[in-house]
């Protein structure tokens, strides 16, 4: 089988209104693999259940997570985008994985410890505010994965572990009922590390320091003009490494664009207005054109709707196909 055989697949969580970070993290890499392989793409509305509990605020981040993946390039040649709760076969599947996932498996997986930690450290009840959804997070995760015969699974860091244990449960399951799933494998971007913010700290919604990828033009070149940075005067020399808009920039620019910026750090005689002017046109110029297009589909949600709806028809009969098949390795 060649490498372009293999199936991709990632979830877009429809959370908050999509900001640099989840670019750089979750969306670009799925854009990428949809160049070359077919990639199942679809919005996880389910998994934004267990935090979000009004329809209307979920059914507009779908719809603006859809309208980025389509105005920033997927490819839909070869990608399926759909909605994850539009496939009824995932809360079969999930039921049914439950019985081969260990409540030991659940208990380590960071997510639920982080917020566990939170309540701690709160002098709250340890499960104050976690319902079973964001327990057993991991479990949908695992369905999503395995219904659709995934093989590679591009996540940012943060989801690593997730797919790991997609991999674990479709073990127990073979191990259990014969082979039936394939074993995915987790792929984490390039050198992404942690995507700093406005305030150098990792960017998240939770922070209030993201940079939104559709903002308008001035609203994005308000934030980045915010960006704090440290008191070096334009004449001094600077470190590029430590900067959060160079680290911004890398991600927008070619590798030769990246290093002559980096010597323009070093040299000295750039001040940080200026650095972040050149960040701004840099970022601007990539985003410009998909932004017209994001606003356009923004505003005509049938369109979206209608998308979406052609997307679970390609989804469907896989799922159908594989959830028969463990129904039979379980039920007979
Ligand atoms: N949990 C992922 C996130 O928070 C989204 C997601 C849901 C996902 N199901 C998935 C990612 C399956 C990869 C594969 O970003």
């Amino acid at each position: 089988m060649s490498n372009t055989d293999k199936i991709v697949l990632t979830g877009i969580k429809p959370t908050g209104t999509p900001h640099i970070g989840n670019y750089i993290a979750a969306l670009e890499p799925a854009i990428e693999y949809s160049k070359t392989h077919k990639t199942f793409v679809f919005i996880a509305d389910l998994h934004a259940l267990n935090l979000i509990h009004d329809a209307k605020t979920i059914r507009e981040h779908t719809y603006q997570a859809a309208a980025l993946l389509i105005s920033l390039g997927l490819n839909m040649d070869n990608a399926i985008l759909f909605r994850q709760s539009d496939i009824d076969e995932i809360y079969q599947l999930n039921t049914l994985l439950m019985n081969v996932t260990p409540k030991g498996l659940m208990n380590r997986a960071h997510s639920y410890k982080a917020a566990m930690d939170k309540n701690i450290a709160n002098n709250d009840d340890v499960d104050a505010g976690i319902n079973m959804g964001l327990y057993t997070y991991p479990i949908l995760m695992s369905a999503d994965i395995l219904l659709y015969n995934s093989d590679i699974v591009p996540v940012g860091a943060d989801q690593k572990q997730h797919v790991e244990f997609a991999r674990d449960i479709a073990g127990y399951f073979n191990k259990t009922y014969g082979e039936t799933f394939k074993l995915p494998t987790p792929v984490i971007g390039r050198d992404t590390g942690i995507i700093p913010g406005l305030d150098g700290r990792k960017m998240s919604k939770s922070y209030d320091n993201t940079i939104p990828l559709m903002a308008p033009e001035k609203e994005l070149k308000k934030k980045i003009m915010r960006i704090i940075t440290d008191s070096k005067t334009p004449e001094e020399s600077k470190n590029p490494d430590e900067s959060t808009i160079f680290h911004l920039y890398k991600h927008f620019a070619t590798e030769s664009e990246i290093a002559e910026f980096a010597e323009m750090f070093r040299r000295g005689g750039m001040g940080y207005g200026t650095a972040k002017t050149i960040l701004f046109e840099r970022v601007n110029s990539v985003l410009s054109e998909p932004r017209t297009e994001y606003e356009r589909l923004m505003a005509n949600p049938n369109e979206i709707e209608r998308i979406l709806d052609t997307g679970a028809k390609h989804a469907r009969p896989v799922a159908i196909e594989t959830l028969a098949r463990v129904k039979k390795a379980m039920l007979g």
